[in-house]
């Protein structure tokens, strides 16, 4: 992990600012905030594709650079993990998003407003963000930022440092961060969320088909997508075999209860929605209780 705010998640940002674009009928959702925290050529792809007409080339241009499969499977994945959060939200105490990048869903989502929400991110995308959301003049009266290093700090020990309530219903969000992460911070950071999810405790994660890591399983998208995150500075390094997680998450005190690609998530939306898109097959969202 870079010493920099983390450019994935800056790409994260402008993807969600192409969809929030959109007219209302044919968006997966809208985050109002995601333009603010792009800057450069990003920001300018942003405002670009606010623009009558000529706007759509925008998100165009940035699959053609991009390849087809991770836009589209970016905004199925969050919406889909809006759906689960806002589902969620009322059923727990409070909420944890791990490597937060510029997610907002702490400002966006109804269904999070009174949940005390602990943000937790590598401290300089974090330092980032807070001077995003104050700029925006957001307010963070139930957000806690903890910043955490998941390759060496122990998530657990930095949570209850901040506050976070034990033995309380948890929910945690793991947005795409693990493909980055080596294989001992994610067991780490699985034993922690174990120790503080709570009883009726939910963990939402993303992961990549480990396949497209080793070259094993072949993915259209792959190429181009793994060469963008390796210039990135933020290359692909931990994967899982879908037909292997709920035993993997076994091994670690959880029980999977659902996992759906973002190709499957997006076909939940896209055609009805007149939209030729697809999500990918290698990308998956997860959901997981404690054992
Ligand atoms: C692709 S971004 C995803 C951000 C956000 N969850 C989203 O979906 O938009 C990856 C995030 O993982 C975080 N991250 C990567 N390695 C990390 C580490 N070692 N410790 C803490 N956070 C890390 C980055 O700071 C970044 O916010």
């Amino acid at each position: 992990m870079r010493q920099e705010p983390s450019y994935t998640a800056a790409t994260m940002a402008l993807q969600r600012a192409f969809e929030s674009d959109r007219p209302s009928g044919s968006r997966l959702f809208c985050d109002p905030y995601a333009e603010a925290f792009t800057s450069g050529p990003l920001r300018f792809l942003a405002r670009a594709s606010r623009l009558p007409l000529v706007g759509p080339l925008a998100p165009r241009l940035f699959d053609l650079i991009g390849g087809p499969g991770p836009r589209p499977s970016a905004v199925a994945r969050t919406r889909l993990i809006d759906d689960i959060a806002s589902e969620g939200a009322p059923t727990v105490s409070q909420v944890v998003i791990l490597g937060a990048g510029f997610d907002t869903r702490a400002h966006r989502l109804p269904a999070l407003a009174g949940v005390p929400v602990f943000e937790v991110d590598h401290p300089a995308t974090q330092a980032a963000k807070r001077s995003v959301v104050e700029s925006l003049g957001l307010s963070s009266a139930m957000v806690t930022y903890v910043a955490v290093d998941f390759e060496r700090q122990s998530l657990e020990q930095q949570l209850r440092a901040a506050g976070l309530r034990t033995g309380m219903s948890t929910l945690f969000i793991w947005e795409g961060v693990t493909n980055y992460l080596s294989d001992s911070a994610v067991d780490e950071t699985l034993l922690s969320i174990g120790r503080l999810a709570g009883p009726g405790g939910v963990l939402v994660f993303t992961y990549v088909d480990a396949g497209v890591l080793d070259g094993s399983v072949s993915f259209s998208e792959a190429r181009r997508w793994l060469a963008n995150v390796r210039r990135a500075g933020e290359p692909w390094t931990f994967g899982l075999v879908p037909s292997n997680v709920g035993g993997f998450l076994g091994d670690r005190g959880f029980v999977l209860v659902s996992d759906v690609s973002t190709k499957q998530a997006g076909e939940r939306w896209f055609a009805a929605m007149g939209r030729r898109e697809h999500g990918s097959a290698l990308y998956h969202v997860a959901v997981a209780r404690t054992a």
